[in-house]
């Protein structure tokens, strides 16, 4: 049977070893919703089930989605909240979680998540602080959820300070990504994705970033194979490194490159940039950082240019945001220490720069910041 054929009847699944809570195991391939309650039976039984989903996500797939699981005979309560970022908040926490009071679930009770990442980190939050912690599964619907946040345990809300700087470990029983659901997203979203499953390739496969580019239109469009064989790629990548550090240590760090100058050229935006687009031009930058530093090969720049340019998102900041007002965001980070701002940097493409710091490995490196001037100054 060709691998096309198989992938339309069979899950790909990838393990991932948790610490704080059970192993998991990751399920990804067009149509593998229908495993659902077979994996709730095994990983997540429950009295009874809370689906939880915003409302857009909830209009186009809840109602399919929750008569699958209604196959279990248990009680599922499907609980909205409205769409975006910005309902990713403790009021949203507090109404879902004195709902669930209000419905009665117990300790016995399971969420389960249905959505993008600002699902799956309120979901999870509100799984991991109800009643001191029921389970959570993941059933992501964005390429976000399903490259990225649905693998990894972290969960939270934002709050007026920041992003995520209120939240939990909570690692799901199973992650079940089902790529016939993404069909539904939006374009714009899909490439918003895409950065992150660049990141994996340029951090450590660089055959898998070469493949995404080669992909990029079949991903762009929603291909189901595309979509398959890149989600798997990424969740195996991010699965290793997650499985080897899962409290972010040290190793776990590398899923931050791009992210340092990329967080703070989204609040330099107002938030008006997204995320992908923002850890787009975040890679290069750092990427171009690391090659004036004499750390990463020259042209690595310019080989994640390319890709990003491929996956539809942009390759430099939007015009008009200014030099000091970046840099003064970047010394605020949250991952600067000891008033540092530190950097993950690249060796090459499909390579991390591990440096060695009081003979641990280094997986972030202080960077001097007229260097980091002269980066954001030449765009
Ligand atoms: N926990 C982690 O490790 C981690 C990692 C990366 C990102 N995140 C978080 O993830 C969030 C971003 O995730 P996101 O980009 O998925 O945002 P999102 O959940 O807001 O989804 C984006 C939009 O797409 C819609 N949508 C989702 N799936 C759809 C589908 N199948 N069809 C049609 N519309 C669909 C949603 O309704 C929403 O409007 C951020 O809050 C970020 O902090 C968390
Ligand atoms: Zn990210």
């Amino acid at each position: 049977m060709s691998r096309l054929a198989d992938m339309s009847t069979s899950a790909i699944r990838v393990d991932v070893r948790s610490t704080v809570g059970r192993d998991y195991p990751v399920l990804v391939g067009p149509g593998t919703l229908r495993r659902l309650p077979t994996l709730l039976s095994e990983h997540a039984a429950a009295h009874s089930y809370a689906l939880v989903g915003d409302d857009r996500v909830m209009d186009l797939h809840g109602a399919h989605v929750a008569g699958v699981m209604e196959t279990l005979g248990r009680p599922v309560h499907r609980l909205t909240f409205p769409h975006g970022e910005a309902n990713k908040n403790r009021t949203e926490w507090i109404r879902l979680t004195d709902t669930l009071l209000e419905r009665g679930m117990g300790r016995d009770g399971c969420v389960v998540a249905l959505g993008g990442g600002v699902t799956g980190d309120l979901a999870g939050f509100v799984a991991a602080s109800y009643l001191r912690g029921i389970p959570v599964v993941q059933l992501p619907t964005s390429i976000v959820a399903m490259v990225d946040s649905s693998v990894g345990g972290k969960t939270g809300v934002d709050v007026p300070l920041g992003k995520n700087l209120v939240g939990a470990f909570h690692p799901p029983r199973f992650v079940l990504a089902d790529t016939e659901l993404a069909r539904t997203l939006p374009p714009e979203e899909r490439s918003q994705g895409l950065a992150e499953a660049v990141k994996h390739g340029a951090i450590v496969d660089a055959s898998y970033m070469a493949g995404v580019e080669a992909e990029a239109h079949g991903l762009l469009a929603g291909s189901d194979p595309a979509t398959t064989r890149m989600v798997v790629r990424s969740v195996e990548i991010k699965a290793e490194v997650v499985s080897r550090d899962e409290m972010e240590g040290g190793l776990r760090q590398i899923l931050n490159f791009g992210h340092t100058l990329g967080h703070a050229l989204e609040a330099a935006s107002g938030y008006r940039l997204p995320h992908g687009s923002a850890v787009a031009v975040g890679m290069i930058l750092e990427a171009r950082l690391g090659e004036m530093l004499g750390i990463t090969e020259a042209g690595t720049a310019e080989r994640i240019r390319t890709a990003v340019a491929a996956v539809g998102l942009p390759v430099e900041p939007p015009a008009g945001l200014s030099l000091p007002h970046i840099l003064g965001l970047l010394s605020r980070d949250k991952k600067a220490r000891g008033g540092e701002v530190r950097f993950v940097l690249l060796k090459r493409v499909g390579e991390v720069f591990s440096g060695e710091d009081g003979g641990a490995p280094a997986w972030s490196h202080s960077v001097p910041s007229d260097a980091v001037a002269r980066v954001l100054d030449g765009v």
